[in-house]
């Protein structure tokens, strides 16, 4: 699992664009007034969609009196979940799945393969500033592994030469479709083709 850490190069100010603030009072709506601290989790999401993926500290502080919290708290928050990236990502962000299961499929050949072909640590930009990975939990995609996420998006059923395929159409700013690589649709059995509204194995 990897450790986050905060970046050390940070902005002085961050504040909520139009979109972004129009959505955060929309989200607000959901919640009593006296509890709508509650809402930091997805203000903090908000923050990091509109940041380029990823959180600075202006941010945390930005929600803190937007959400009339202690700062502190918003920073608990931020840096105890992965969702939340803390340092500036690729434009194309690799999490790779390393739990049990992903990782009894071949989860350790992807990222071998990401530190050959995209940089030799996580967390860490590619050479042509593109692209970065990390190794996450458990994606919940478990009947498809092993799989990784790109951005919003669930690559699955992966093997060593879709993987490499994926990785250099990232890499060329031409990202492949995500989806099943062995042609699953969905979570449905390999093999299975439908006529006449019978499954035939
Ligand atoms: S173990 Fe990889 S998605 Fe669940």
């Amino acid at each position: 699992m990897s450790l986050k850490k905060v970046n050390p190069e940070q902005p002085k100010t961050f504040e909520f664009n139009e979109k972004t603030k129009n959505i955060a009072q929309e989200i607000l709506k959901k919640y009593p007034e006296k509890n709508k601290k509650s809402a930091v989790m997805p203000l903090l999401y908000l923050a990091q969609r509109q940041n380029d993926n990823w959180i600075p500290l202006a941010a945390m502080k930005y929600i803190a009196k937007y959400l009339a919290m202690p700062y502190i708290s918003v920073y608990e928050v931020a840096t105890f979940y992965t969702m939340y990236n803390l340092s500036p990502v690729g434009k194309h962000f690799i999490q790779v799945c390393t739990t049990t299961p992903c990782l009894l499929r071949g989860a350790d050949k992807i990222v071998k393969l990401c530190k050959e072909n995209i940089s030799p640590n996580e967390n860490e930009i590619s050479k042509k500033g593109n692209c970065s990975w990390m190794e996450v939990e458990c994606l919940g995609a478990c009947v498809s592994a092993p799989m990784v996420q790109i951005n919003d998006d669930y690559y699955e059923d992966l093997d060593e030469k879709s993987t490499k395929e994926i990785l250099i159409s990232l890499l060329n700013d031409k990202p492949l479709k995500p989806g099943s690589y062995r042609g699953r649709k969905n979570t449905s059995p390999e093999k299975i083709s439908i006529s006449n509204g019978e499954k035939h194995a």
